[in-house]
């Protein structure tokens, strides 16, 4: 079973574990911007980043990243889509390289307009 959460400060450990690239995301999780998926009773195995006005005003995700255990188990997506439902997010924005396949993919899947 997957529950889609807002993060709290007591899942960082469990982020830095996976994400050697996180840096120091405390303040964001204090300031509401993290939102974590739990699965199966293992917590936050995958974890979103959304800035709410980073992109001219507008909600940017910023970040995310799924435990590579976990990948392709419809875990992003899952994350992206409660993200775009997100009534806090009229427009959301999103930037991925090019050459990131997975995440181009994973955001046409979910509508996404380049
Ligand atoms: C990109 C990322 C978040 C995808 O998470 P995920 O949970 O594995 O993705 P999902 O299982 O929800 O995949 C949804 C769809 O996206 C596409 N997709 C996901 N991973 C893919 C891959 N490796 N290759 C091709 N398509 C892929 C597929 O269409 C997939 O649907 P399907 O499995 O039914 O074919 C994950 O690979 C990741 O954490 N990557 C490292 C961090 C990163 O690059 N983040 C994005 C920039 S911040």
């Amino acid at each position: 079973m997957t529950e889609i959460r807002p993060g709290k400060l007591t899942d960082y450990p469990q982020l830095v574990a996976y994400d050697e690239f996180i840096g120091d995301r405390r303040q964001d999780f204090q300031a509401g911007g993290i939102t974590v998926a739990d699965q199966d009773g293992q917590i936050a195995v995958a974890y979103m980043h959304i800035e709410s006005a980073a992109f001219l005003g507008w909600p940017l995700l910023a970040r995310i990243r799924v435990h590579p255990e976990h990948r392709r188990c419809g875990l992003g997506l899952r994350l992206v889509e409660a993200a775009m439902h997100d009534a806090r997010h009229p427009r959301l924005y999103a930037t991925s390289e090019q050459s990131n396949i997975p995440m181009q993919t994973l955001l046409g899947r979910a509508g996404a307009r380049p």
